[in-house]
């Protein structure tokens, strides 16, 4: 699995382009309309600017939030940002060879991170997190349509067994067009 490691620049743009358009990571949390109880896989967690919303809707001692990611320095960095939740685990590596017990969250959360992998290492990925995901899991995924289509997810994800449960597409301009679905098994 490829690894691209960032530059300090590229950590630090990172950061203040989320505070900068924090909304759009935010309301997009928002919308998903968790409970508060869930376990959540955030797959390619980055900086943690979504993942800081995601933990911020978790009750301390009742959901958890995992941010993972295949960076070292992404990871660090999402670390630093998260570092006063108390519901957070740091995972660093590869979805397919963590060997992480089946079933072990309720939603996974994939944001802007599909189309940064590999067309051929797509489908061991989806298939290594569709093992992770509870039976009644769901899966939140949004990625910006100039490099991915949605087709495409969508064919991913049926393959593993799960189906698109919820779609809508939206201009982010910083992103440009992105496509937002939401997955659960058939
Ligand atoms: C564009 S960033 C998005 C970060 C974050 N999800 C966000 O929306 O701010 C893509 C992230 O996916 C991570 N990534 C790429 N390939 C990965 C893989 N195979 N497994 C886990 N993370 C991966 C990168 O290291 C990077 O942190």
């Amino acid at each position: 699995m490829a690894i691209h490691e960032p530059n300090p620049l590229a950590v630090m743009v990172t950061k203040a382009a989320g505070v900068l358009a924090h909304s759009v990571y935010e309301d997009y949390v928002q919308s998903l309309g968790l409970a508060g109880h869930e376990r959540v896989l955030d797959f390619g967690c980055g900086a943690g600017t979504p993942a800081r919303y995601l933990a911020a809707r978790l009750r301390p001692g009742v959901g958890h939030l995992t941010c993972q990611d295949i960076s070292h320095v992404w990871l660090d960095a999402c670390r630093q940002h998260l570092h006063d939740f108390p519901n957070v685990t740091f995972l660093l590596g590869d979805i397919t060879t963590l060997n992480l017990p089946p079933h072990s969250f309720d939603v996974i959360f994939i944001h802007f991170v599909l189309h940064d992998i590999a067309p051929g290492e797509r489908p061991p990925v989806i298939k290594a997190l569709a093992r992770v995901l509870t039976p009644e899991g769901r899966v939140f995924i949004r990625e910006p349509l100039h490099y991915i289509a949605p087709s495409e997810v969508q064919e991913l994800w049926q393959v593993a067994g799960l189906t698109e449960t919820g779609r809508h597409t939206e201009h982010i301009p910083t992103q440009g067009e992105v496509y937002a679905g939401e997955y659960a098994r058939r």
